[in-house]
């Protein structure tokens, strides 16, 4: 096999929140670099760069994961969703952003983008949590500000009132395709 330059650029198309996008990334580009740093996705945080802090989390094919222990050539042809496409197009946030506003469960916002991105995932997944298995989904972001306790709420308020309003549900937190086993 021929071996490639260092640094070649190899062409990247994904669905970014529902957008056909294209760019252009090394072998070793971070997902995390490609989506801030080629197609301007800022919304995507970064703060550890190895997997610890979970500010970086975004959506894969509907499976909440760390954009910096992803490869950006590793999502091409598949869907990357990220905190820009949680609102609708006319700017009405989902029921879990209003859940965060309501209760207050950002302060600096750093970790905020990821942490949503994780509860979408989550919340399709499981319907009725307890305040003990929000915390143990939670356990996998670190934020400097809130102290927790109003994320935690949120999170259990847009569970709470799904479940006495089903119809609403499914808009917001789409099943994730299953993982291949
Ligand atoms: Fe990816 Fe911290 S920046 S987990
Ligand atoms: Fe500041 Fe979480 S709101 S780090």
């Amino acid at each position: 096999m021929k071996p490639m330059p260092a640094g070649a650029l190899h062409p990247v198309e994904l669905q970014l929140d529902g957008v056909a996008r294209r760019g252009h990334a090394q072998t070793r580009t971070l997902l995390s670099d490609f989506l801030r740093d080629e197609l301007g996705a800022t919304g995507t945080h970064v703060g550890c760069e190895h997997g610890v802090c979970g500010a970086c989390t975004v959506r894969i094919d509907g499976i909440a994961q760390r954009a910096c222990l992803t490869l950006a050539v590793q999502v091409e042809g598949r869907r990357v969703d990220t905190v820009h496409g949680l609102a609708d197009r006319d700017g009405t946030l989902s029921q879990l952003q209003e859940a965060f506003r309501r209760h207050h469960a950002l302060q600096c916002g750093f970790c905020t983008a990821g942490i949503l991105n994780s509860c979408v995932d989550w919340l399709a997944r499981v319907q009725s949590p307890s305040e003990q298995q929000v915390r143990e989904m939670l356990s996998g972001h670190l934020c400097r500000c809130t102290g927790y306790a109003p994320i935690v709420a949120a999170v259990l308020d847009v569970a709470g009132r799904r479940s006495t309003s089903a119809s609403t549900a499914d808009a917001d937190f789409p099943s994730p395709p299953r993982r291949q086993p």
